[in-house]
């Protein structure tokens, strides 16, 4: 099982560390510390990421986000606290086991991905590969389908100034996609990109995902992205992890006041989606009264009209078209706060965080 575990994880930059672990557990803060010329970047960071799921950290410049992804793959070696995958304590292992792990289980994908100008898109896909010794002939089998799952079959023999920037970051995609990795680490890999094509790519590691199951931690600035692409999403603030929770819990149940001012401007009518609202059926839920059928991935705002004209429940449906949940109106009249028209929905937004 590729599943991902992060135990009481402490990253102290700076003289004694360790004594600065012990001062952080018995309730010091990262301002105290500072007073020492010590940097408390992670402050007792826990979270579990299941295979198949994308475990998104958001937060401010300097929160800590990149201190904990590099702890992650053992770039970083915590001061305190026990990073797991795939059963195994990676904290544990000799650095040179660790480079083993990095190299078959673990890719990264950089914001600024640095292809090298004087290799093909396919040698620069199999570069992973390269690194870990496999043979010419395998390297260039599964780099040319990493490329295909990235979107760049038949631009294999292309240089990388031949491509536009968002298809160069599909080559970084597709390098760590052909190591087989289990887990992928992604730090602000899409925020260099135009809008829409990193709307583009967030859809493409979508649809990766449903076939690949990777076990994905991906980091951004952005809620936008963060809201689209998390299972789970993690709000860093000075260090510390301050809320864990899927998109709906974030955006209607914040922690504190640091995470609704986060998502104050998210327009929730766009970024929820049915599936995230819905409710178990009631027994006496009959599906051919329903006034709609949507998707799970269907955003809400198009189940205002369907719910306004009726008090049977929207039908929600899997891809298949099985029946996995209902919306009735009361349940997304509470998610967003009251009555409204579709084009009140933002404002109204703004208004239930701040009354939260
Ligand atoms: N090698 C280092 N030595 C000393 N301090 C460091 C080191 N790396 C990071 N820091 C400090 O740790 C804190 C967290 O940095 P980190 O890079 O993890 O933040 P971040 O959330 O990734 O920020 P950004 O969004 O700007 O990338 C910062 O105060 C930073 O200055
Ligand atoms: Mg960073």
């Amino acid at each position: 099982m590729s599943r991902l575990q992060a135990e009481h994880l402490y990253k102290v930059f700076g003289r004694r560390p360790i004594d600065a672990v012990e001062k952080l557990r018995h309730g010091a803060d990262r301002e105290e510390l500072r007073a020492d010329g010590t940097t408390a970047a992670v402050i007792d960071a826990s979270f579990e990421v299941e295979p198949g799921q994308i475990f998104v950290v958001m937060g401010l410049s300097g929160s800590g986000k990149s201190t904990l992804l590099r702890m992650l793959n053992g770039l970083s070696e915590p001061t305190a606290g026990h990073v797991r995958f795939d059963g195994q304590d990676l904290t544990r292992l000799s650095a040179r086991e660790m480079r083993e792990v990095r190299s078959k289980k673990i890719s990264m994908v950089f914001q600024h991905f640095a292809l090298f100008p004087h290799r093909s898109v396919l040698e620069n896909a199999g570069y992973g590969l390269e690194v870990q010794g496999v043979p010419r002939a395998e390297r260039e089998k599964r780099a040319t389908e990493a490329l295909e799952l990235a979107g760049l079959k038949g631009w294999e023999k292309s240089w990388p100034d031949e491509l536009s920037g968002g298809m160069q970051q599909r080559v970084g995609l597709a390098r760590a996609l052909a190591t087989d990795a289990d887990l992928l680490l992604m730090d602000e890999s899409f925020s260099a990109l135009d809008p829409l094509i990193r709307r583009d790519m967030q859809d493409q590691l979508l649809e990766l995902q449903k076939r690949l199951k990777k076990t994905i931690v991906f980091i951004t600035h952005d809620l936008n992205e963060a809201m689209r692409l998390g299972d789970q999403i993690a709000v860093m603030r000075d260090g510390r992890i301050v809320q864990i929770g899927n998109a709906e819990d974030i955006l209607v149940t914040p922690a504190n006041d640091y995470v609704a001012a986060f998502t104050q401007d998210v327009d929730r009518s766009r970024v929820l989606t049915a599936g995230a609202i819905m409710a178990e059926p009631e027994s006496g839920f009959v599906r051919a009264d329903a006034p709609a059928t949507v998707t799970e991935d269907t955003p809400i705002i198009e189940l205002f009209t369907p719910c306004s004209t009726s008090v049977v429940p929207v039908a929600v449906t899997d891809a298949d078209g099985k029946l996995v949940g209902v919306v009735p109106r009361a349940r997304l009249l509470a998610v967003l706060g009251e009555p409204m028209a579709p084009e009140d929905a933002s404002q109204e937004s703004k208004k239930v965080v701040s009354g939260a």
